[in-house]
């Protein structure tokens, strides 16, 4: 079987719109293992469910560290349970949106880490980050951007009536929500829908196009062999 040309016959219907040329951002173009960072506020569920997308080799790269903002917050203790290293930088203590940053950059930084993920960061990061870390960092966002950005994404899209909203993993640039998409799934709302509904289906996806996200940027930025440049059965 040659290997597959179109990345949407791989994705179930998944949409994933193709990086633009390799050489645009190409850094390296030996592959080995990523090395990843994620930021989480809350719960957690996208940066469990990266971590085990990792284990599984759905994606070849490893969760050197998980960052959190809120201590006590449920991330916390997930990544206990995974045994990923965790660091508490708490924006309270912290003098300034800049000041939190830099102590994100620090920690990442010491980690060598070559992608970030902001899986529920629930902080507006200053351009420091941005700068850090170009091509380098997204983010899962609950709707279909470019609607419904911000703040509860999900109850503005129940506020609008709309019959189809989702999910979207996107490049982090110095605007809110609005980086280059990487992957998006759409996901129906139903008439019986209330928010928990909606947001845990879109949940779902969430969990599922987080790691093709993570996939497509490394690949841009040459950090991961394209779909195309891999022979029959290579894809982890
Ligand atoms: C997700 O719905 C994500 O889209 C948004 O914050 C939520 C985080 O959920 N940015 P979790 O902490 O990963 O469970």
């Amino acid at each position: 079987m040659p290997a597959c040309q179109d990345p949407s016959q791989e994705l179930d219907g998944i949409q994933w719109p193709l990086p633009p040329a390799a050489a645009e951002t190409a850094i390296t173009t030996a592959p080995r293992r990523l090395r990843l960072g994620v930021m989480a506020s809350g719960e957690g569920s996208n940066f469990e469910a990266l971590t085990l997308a990792c284990r599984a080799d759905q994606l070849p790269a490893d969760v050197l560290l998980l960052v959190v903002n809120n201590p006590g917050c449920r991330a916390l203790e997930r990544a206990r349970r995974l045994a990923v290293p965790c660091r508490l930088i708490d924006h309270r203590r912290q003098p300034s949106r800049e000041a939190l940053d830099d102590a994100l950059i620090e920690a990442f930084g010491e980690a060598a880490v070559d992608l970030v993920v902001m899986a529920g960061w629930m902080r507006i990061v200053s351009p420091r980050l941005v700068a850090a870390y170009p091509h380098r960092l997204v983010n899962i966002h609950p709707s279909l951007l470019p609607s419904f950005r911000g703040l509860d994404a999900v109850g503005q899209a129940l506020e609008a009536g709309v019959t189809l909203t989702g999910c979207s993993a996107h490049l982090v640039n110095e605007q809110v929500d609005a980086g280059r998409i990487l992957v998006q799934a759409a996901v129906p709302v139903r008439a019986d829908d209330d928010h928990a509904s909606l947001a845990a289906r879109i949940q779902r996806q969430e969990h599922r196009i987080l790691p093709l996200a993570v996939r497509l940027a490394a690949q841009r930025l040459g950090l991961l062999s394209s779909p195309a440049d891999q022979g029959p059965g290579t894809q982890g």
